[in-house]
């Protein structure tokens, strides 16, 4: 049987940043996102084939991605049969897009389908956050809180819809820097973090407030209060990343351009707030009446895409 299913990657305003389980892939704090539109992954699972093959935007898989797809795969059912996945990107892969939060949101979703079983999302949350930790966000759309929980096995670590996708028209304008392969896999990166940065401590225990502010400001669409929540905790999270060792740094020249770009639109009268994640892209939070206007100045930069709120992962 062959399923299929779409996932659309999602942004975190408040950000994840550091495991305090590697095994379970559990965040050492919570954090908040909003789920895009357009942009998304469609991923079909063909369960009990000849032998397992992963396909990505049209090439097939040997290496380490194809392997953590099966043992993704494996964790639905490890006595699983031969399984082939053919997964399709609208959106460039790897280049801090959030491509794996969509990803294994598709790949949880199709999978279990594919295998027969009938997941709830928050289910579905949990196992996808076992392939990539945003990707536990993915499950639904609009905004979500990922709580880093309690529990040694991660049951308590998953998604809750905050908000619908209809909650409040805001934009995520996408200001594409690059569309190159990250040069520090975020989850290489944030071990490094945790290992080395002398900021991490400070970054983790200050990360509880950044999500209560947050959440408040996107209950009461305080569009000033949640920018700056994201832009602080984007903020100390490179912070975090720099001060790694050896030094973590995404950003470049064009990357501070746009950071300028939207402090200096601030000052002439836009809402727009940026947020960074493992890359060189910068993500511009705006209320969706200003997006035009605000993409006209940055693609004197570089090009853009404007997003809005997307929904649930479903299957076609
Ligand atoms: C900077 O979810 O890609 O985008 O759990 O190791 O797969 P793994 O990491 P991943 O990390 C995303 C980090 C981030 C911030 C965020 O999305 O919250």
């Amino acid at each position: 049987m062959t399923i299929t299913a779409i996932a659309h990657p999602n942004i975190a305003l408040v950000k994840y940043w550091g495991k305090r389980d590697i095994e379970f892939n559990l965040p050492s704090v919570s954090s908040i996102s909003m789920t895009l539109s357009q942009f998304c992954t469609k991923t079909s699972v063909e369960w009990d084939t000849k032998e397992d093959q992963f396909i990505l935007n049209g090439d097939i898989q040997t290496a380490g991605s194809a392997q953590k797809v099966f043992h993704f795969l494996d964790r639905i059912n490890l006595a699983r049969p031969p399984c082939v996945v053919v997964s399709q990107n609208n959106f460039p892969t790897a280049a801090g897009l959030a491509s794996s939060s969509s990803a294994f949101a598709a790949l949880a979703l199709a999978g279990t389908a594919a295998a027969g079983l009938s997941y709830t999302k928050t289910e579905l949350s949990v196992l996808a956050r076992q392939g990539s930790g945003s990707a536990s966000r993915s499950i639904w759309g609009g905004w979500v809180r990922w709580n880093k929980g309690m529990q040694k096995d991660g049951s308590d670590s998953h998604g809750i819809p905050i908000a619908p996708i209809d909650h409040w028209e805001v934009c995520m304008i996408i200001a594409v820097v690059s569309a190159q392969k990250k040069s520090t896999s975020s989850t290489i990166g944030m071990q490094q973090s945790a290992n080395t940065s002398p900021f991490y401590g400070q970054w983790v225990e200050t990360a509880e407030d950044d999500v209560q502010n947050a959440e408040k400001a996107l209950q009461a669409r305080d569009i000033h209060t949640l920018g700056e929540a994201m832009e602080h905790s984007t903020i100390k999270m490179h912070a975090t990343m720099m001060t790694t060792r050896p030094s973590i740094r995404y950003w470049k020249p064009k990357s501070l351009a746009l950071i300028e770009l939207v402090e200096s639109l601030r000052t002439q009268g836009f809402s727009c707030y940026q947020t960074m994640d493992a890359g060189p892209n910068v993500k511009i939070l705006c209320p969706k009446e200003e997006a035009h206007a605000i993409a006209k100045h940055v693609q004197k930069i570089t090009q853009c895409h404007i997003l809005e709120p997307g929904p649930d992962a479903y299957l076609c």
